[in-house]
């Protein structure tokens, strides 16, 4: 990834006319859906395991792909914890926050996304992007010690939220009718990535983007935003549609590999994320996989008698198709149907 400017750091400055290479074309904003009540599923986790929410669930996957997740039974202190420490590592003068700054050629740390030409349009924000889990490869040289809770924070989180995706996976393999012990034992000692989204208020706010569309090539997200600001945007029926966090819920998303492994059954949305022109906003995102050891491909259970929509690749061999869609523009899940 090519080294840019911290978006922070260039908010700051307060210029009158931002650089160009923030300034999207006007079309990209088109279309953004006005009807309030028009809102992605909520599930109630507690309910789960009875048909009714079964369903719910089976429809939130297949119908939007998103969903937000209540009563998830992951405890307040845990998250309100994560959300003050990573505030407190934004709210940090740069050149500290850059003891965890990218290296070339490494996702994690702290930097921007997928930079790979130098015309190529900026999103208005920064990251820090870690790999918690497994816990044997952490890379510890990324992972702040501001606040010197910060390790710990995380750890806990990070440990909180792989078991809920666990607990999550178990409910949806129900509902795809797999086996529950074998899908569940894809996500033992699964792969767990963590992104903390910082994105500066910015003067020109509706000509740039937070976070450009995409969808995520990890199998289940779960997502929450740290301060009050919106600006998650789904795309549904070629709409924009504004997402509306319930507090303390899990904002969750299907990814590229659950779409792959259910045969096409569930879908991975393009999101994107907007900036607010006077407030900065804050959001965590944590991306989950299953072990490296897993094959990636449609679930001979779903497929059964109909045809496999997707290839079938090592998990390994998905990882660098991931990176390089990415580097070169490419659509991954184009580059995986059949
Ligand atoms: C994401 O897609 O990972 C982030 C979206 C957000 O900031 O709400
Ligand atoms: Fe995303």
């Amino acid at each position: 990834s090519l080294p840019v400017e911290k978006v922070q750091a260039l908010a700051s400055k307060n210029l009158k006319d931002i650089p160009s290479r923030y300034i999207r074309p006007e079309v990209e904003f088109d279309v953004v859906s006005i009807d309030e009540s028009y809102q992605i599923p909520v599930i109630d986790m507690s309910k789960l395991g009875h048909d009714d929410e079964q369903q719910k669930l089976h429809l939130a996957c297949k119908d939007w792909g998103f969903f937000q997740l209540i009563n998830h039974g992951v405890g307040d202190e845990v998250i309100d914890k994560m959300k003050i420490d990573v505030q407190e590592f934004f709210e940090l003068p740069l050149n500290e926050k850059l003891a965890c700054a990218q290296l070339p050629n490494n996702i994690e740390g702290y930097g921007q996304a997928f930079v790979v030409s130098e015309d190529q349009k900026l999103d208005w924000g920064d990251m820090l992007f870690l790999l918690p889990r497994p816990v044997p490869l952490r890379n510890m040289r990324f992972w702040p010690t501001i606040p010197p809770s910060f390790r710990e924070t995380l750890d806990k989180y990070s440990m909180a939220l792989q078991k809920v995706a666990i607990r999550l996976m178990r409910l949806i393999a129900k509902n795809l009718g797999t086996d529950l012990e074998t899908f569940a034992s894809f996500f033992e000692d699964g792969t767990q990535g963590i992104r903390m989204n910082y994105y500066p208020p910015c003067a020109q706010a509706s000509k740039v983007i937070g976070l450009a569309p995409h969808s995520d090539s990890t199998a289940l997200t779960l997502l929450i935003q740290v301060n009050e600001v919106e600006g998650l945007q789904i795309k549904k029926n070629g709409k924009w549609i504004p997402v509306k966090p319930i507090s303390g819920a899990f904002i969750i998303n299907i990814g590229d590999v659950m779409e792959i492994m259910s045969n096409g059954e569930y879908k991975s949305i393009e999101h994107r994320a907007v900036v607010n022109p006077n407030k900065e906003r804050l959001s965590i995102a944590a991306f989950h996989s299953p072990n490296i050891s897993t094959m990636i491909g449609p679930l001979p259970d779903v497929v059964k008698a109909k045809e496999a929509g997707y290839r079938t690749m090592p998990h390994e061999e998905f990882v660098r198709l991931t990176i390089s869609s990415k580097l070169d523009g490419k659509g991954l899940l184009d580059q995986m149907k059949l």
